[in-house]
């Protein structure tokens, strides 16, 4: 099975024509992996973490990265508008989803991201999706974006409280573009 950054990488690059030569946003990148692997392929990277990139994370002079929550990232102070926006395991834990999600659509042309559902172990419930809801949200997505492709697992994972109990989740991924 593909790890994650190799599936986000195939699809940028059968999705969304390339990589090189695009300007590309990670928000929350944690370690900074994914922008120096995207810059190896010739992408100009901006990454930002409302945590700071740990300080042997590896090539960082290949990348641009910024320290600040994204709720309180101004475009407009680095760039004015990105190729592509990615945001792999993070918006479940951006405050209020609905303005976090516009302001992730709005900040670049096209966006890789994924999302969970109830019963997450990690994120809280308010910021994951019922099946309705992630309804609800291809139909915002649709008003301004083309969605290119949309996938749903299913997980049992172990809850925090108790090892042996598991919880059933779902994970929906998504590559959207501006139409
Ligand atoms: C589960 S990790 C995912 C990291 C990475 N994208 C990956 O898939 O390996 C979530 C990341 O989001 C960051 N994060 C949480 N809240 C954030 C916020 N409000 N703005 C920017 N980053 C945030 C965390 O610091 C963490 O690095």
């Amino acid at each position: 099975m593909k790890n994650k950054f190799a599936l986000i990488i195939e699809q940028i690059n059968t999705q969304l024509g390339g990589i090189a030569g695009k300007t590309i946003l990670d928000v929350g990148t944690m370690n900074g992996r994914l922008p120096a692997l995207l810059a190896d392929s010739g992408a100009i990277v901006t990454a930002i973490d409302i945590k700071p990139l740990p300080q042997d994370a590896p090539n960082q002079d290949k990348f641009t990265f910024i320290q600040i929550p994204f709720e309180y990232f101004n475009i407009s102070e680095e760039k004015k508008h990105y190729d592509v926006a990615i945001a792999e395991n993070v918006l479940p834990f951006l405050a209020d989803k609905k303005y976090s999600m516009q302001k992730f659509l709005e900040i670049a042309d096209a966006q890789v991201f994924n999302v969970w559902g109830h019963n997450h172990v990690w994120a809280k419930s308010r910021l994951t999706y019922s099946p309705e809801q992630i309804e609800q949200l291809k139909s915002q997505i649709l008003e301004t974006h083309d969605i290119l492709s949309f996938d749903e697992k299913e997980y049992d994972t172990p809850t925090i409280s108790n090892p042996n109990e598991l919880s059933h989740w779902h994970e929906y991924t998504f590559v959207v573009k501006r139409k």
